[in-house]
């Protein structure tokens, strides 16, 4: 025989369960020039704090090279492409990559979020809100530069991580993007991450720069989120499909990674219905 518990109790456990219910943390990950190793990021990431423990979505919305699946060493059969047109549900075409990271496979036959119509839209909403229960963080990859689609996507997202590289291109159109995304929201967080620094001294330079400049020209605070060196074991490990983190766990880059994911745990709280937020906000701008 089972003993009850006593229905106080019962109903304050129930109470507490749906309180943890759909809280999550929903961030973008996105630069103004191509190339910087966002997708790398979202990887090293996900992998991190997929290691402590954490239970992470990442978002493939990189529509014109969506390429995560490759860095995971996975294959997608179908994608949100077939989730949308109603041939799958959501459940069906998730992946499922190492220490449990999630992966909703995108394609490039998908144009917008934003233009759905009303039945894909709710396919799509229905889907994720059976996911976000079992959700902390839903990592989006996005494609590079300033396009509608993609400013979409950041604004939706509760927290922005900003990948650039030293490079003066790189930095000239992070800060354009910066411009344009507090040309619409002035409040939503940014965090720079410098990647592919040769030394730490050139990456606080960077890091220096693009804060100044918002700092000058928009009064907008960066938040830094530090820097990933310059590793040739990522690119080792991106020619084996696999990720930097597992594959060489004492390497810069994993370290850097580890670092980051453990910053991010502690400065980013969970948002209670975090989910519901980013789909209710994507599909209203
Ligand atoms: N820290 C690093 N050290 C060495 N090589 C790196 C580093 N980060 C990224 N790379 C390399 O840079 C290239 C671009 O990386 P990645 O595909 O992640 O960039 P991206 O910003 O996602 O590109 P896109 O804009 O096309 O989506 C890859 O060849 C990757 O292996
Ligand atoms: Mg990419």
């Amino acid at each position: 025989m089972t003993e009850q518990a006593p229905k106080s109790k019962m109903s304050s456990n129930k109470q507490q369960k749906e309180d943890q219910l759909f809280n999550s943390r929903v961030i973008a990950i996105t630069s103004g020039k191509g190339g910087v190793g966002k997708t790398n990021v979202v990887a090293g990431l996900a992998t991190s704090l997929a290691k402590a423990e954490q239970r992470v979505v990442v978002l493939d919305a990189d529509f014109g090279l969506a390429n995560i699946d490759i860095l995971l060493g996975l294959s997608p059969k179908h994608t949100l492409e077939h989730v949308l047109r109603g041939e799958r549900v959501l459940e069906e075409i998730i992946l499922e990559g190492p220490h449990g990271i999630r992966l909703i496979p995108s394609s490039s036959g998908i144009q917008e979020f934003t233009k759905l119509d009303t039945s894909a839209e709710l396919r799509l909403i229905q889907g994720l809100q059976r996911i976000a229960g079992n959700t902390d963080w839903l990592l989006i990859d996005t494609a590079a530069g300033i396009h509608n689609s993609v400013i979409k996507l950041l604004v939706a997202a509760q927290e922005i991580i900003l990948v650039s590289t030293p490079e003066p291109t790189s930095m000239v159109d992070a800060f354009a993007m910066v411009k344009v995304l507090h040309s619409i929201d002035q409040t939503k967080p940014i965090w720079l991450l410098i990647n592919n620094a040769l030394n730490r001294e050139e990456a606080e330079e960077t890091l220096d720069q693009i804060q100044a400049a918002a700092q000058h020209y928009l009064s907008k605070n960066i938040n830094s989120l530090g820097l990933i060196p310059s590793d040739n074991h990522l690119l080792q490990a991106v020619r084996q499909q696999q990720g930097v983190v597992d594959l060489f766990p004492d390497s810069p880059a994993a370290k850097a990674f580890q670092a980051i994911s453990e910053i991010l745990m502690e400065k980013i709280s969970l948002k209670k219905d975090g989910f519901n937020a980013f789909w209710k906000e994507l599909s209203q701008v």
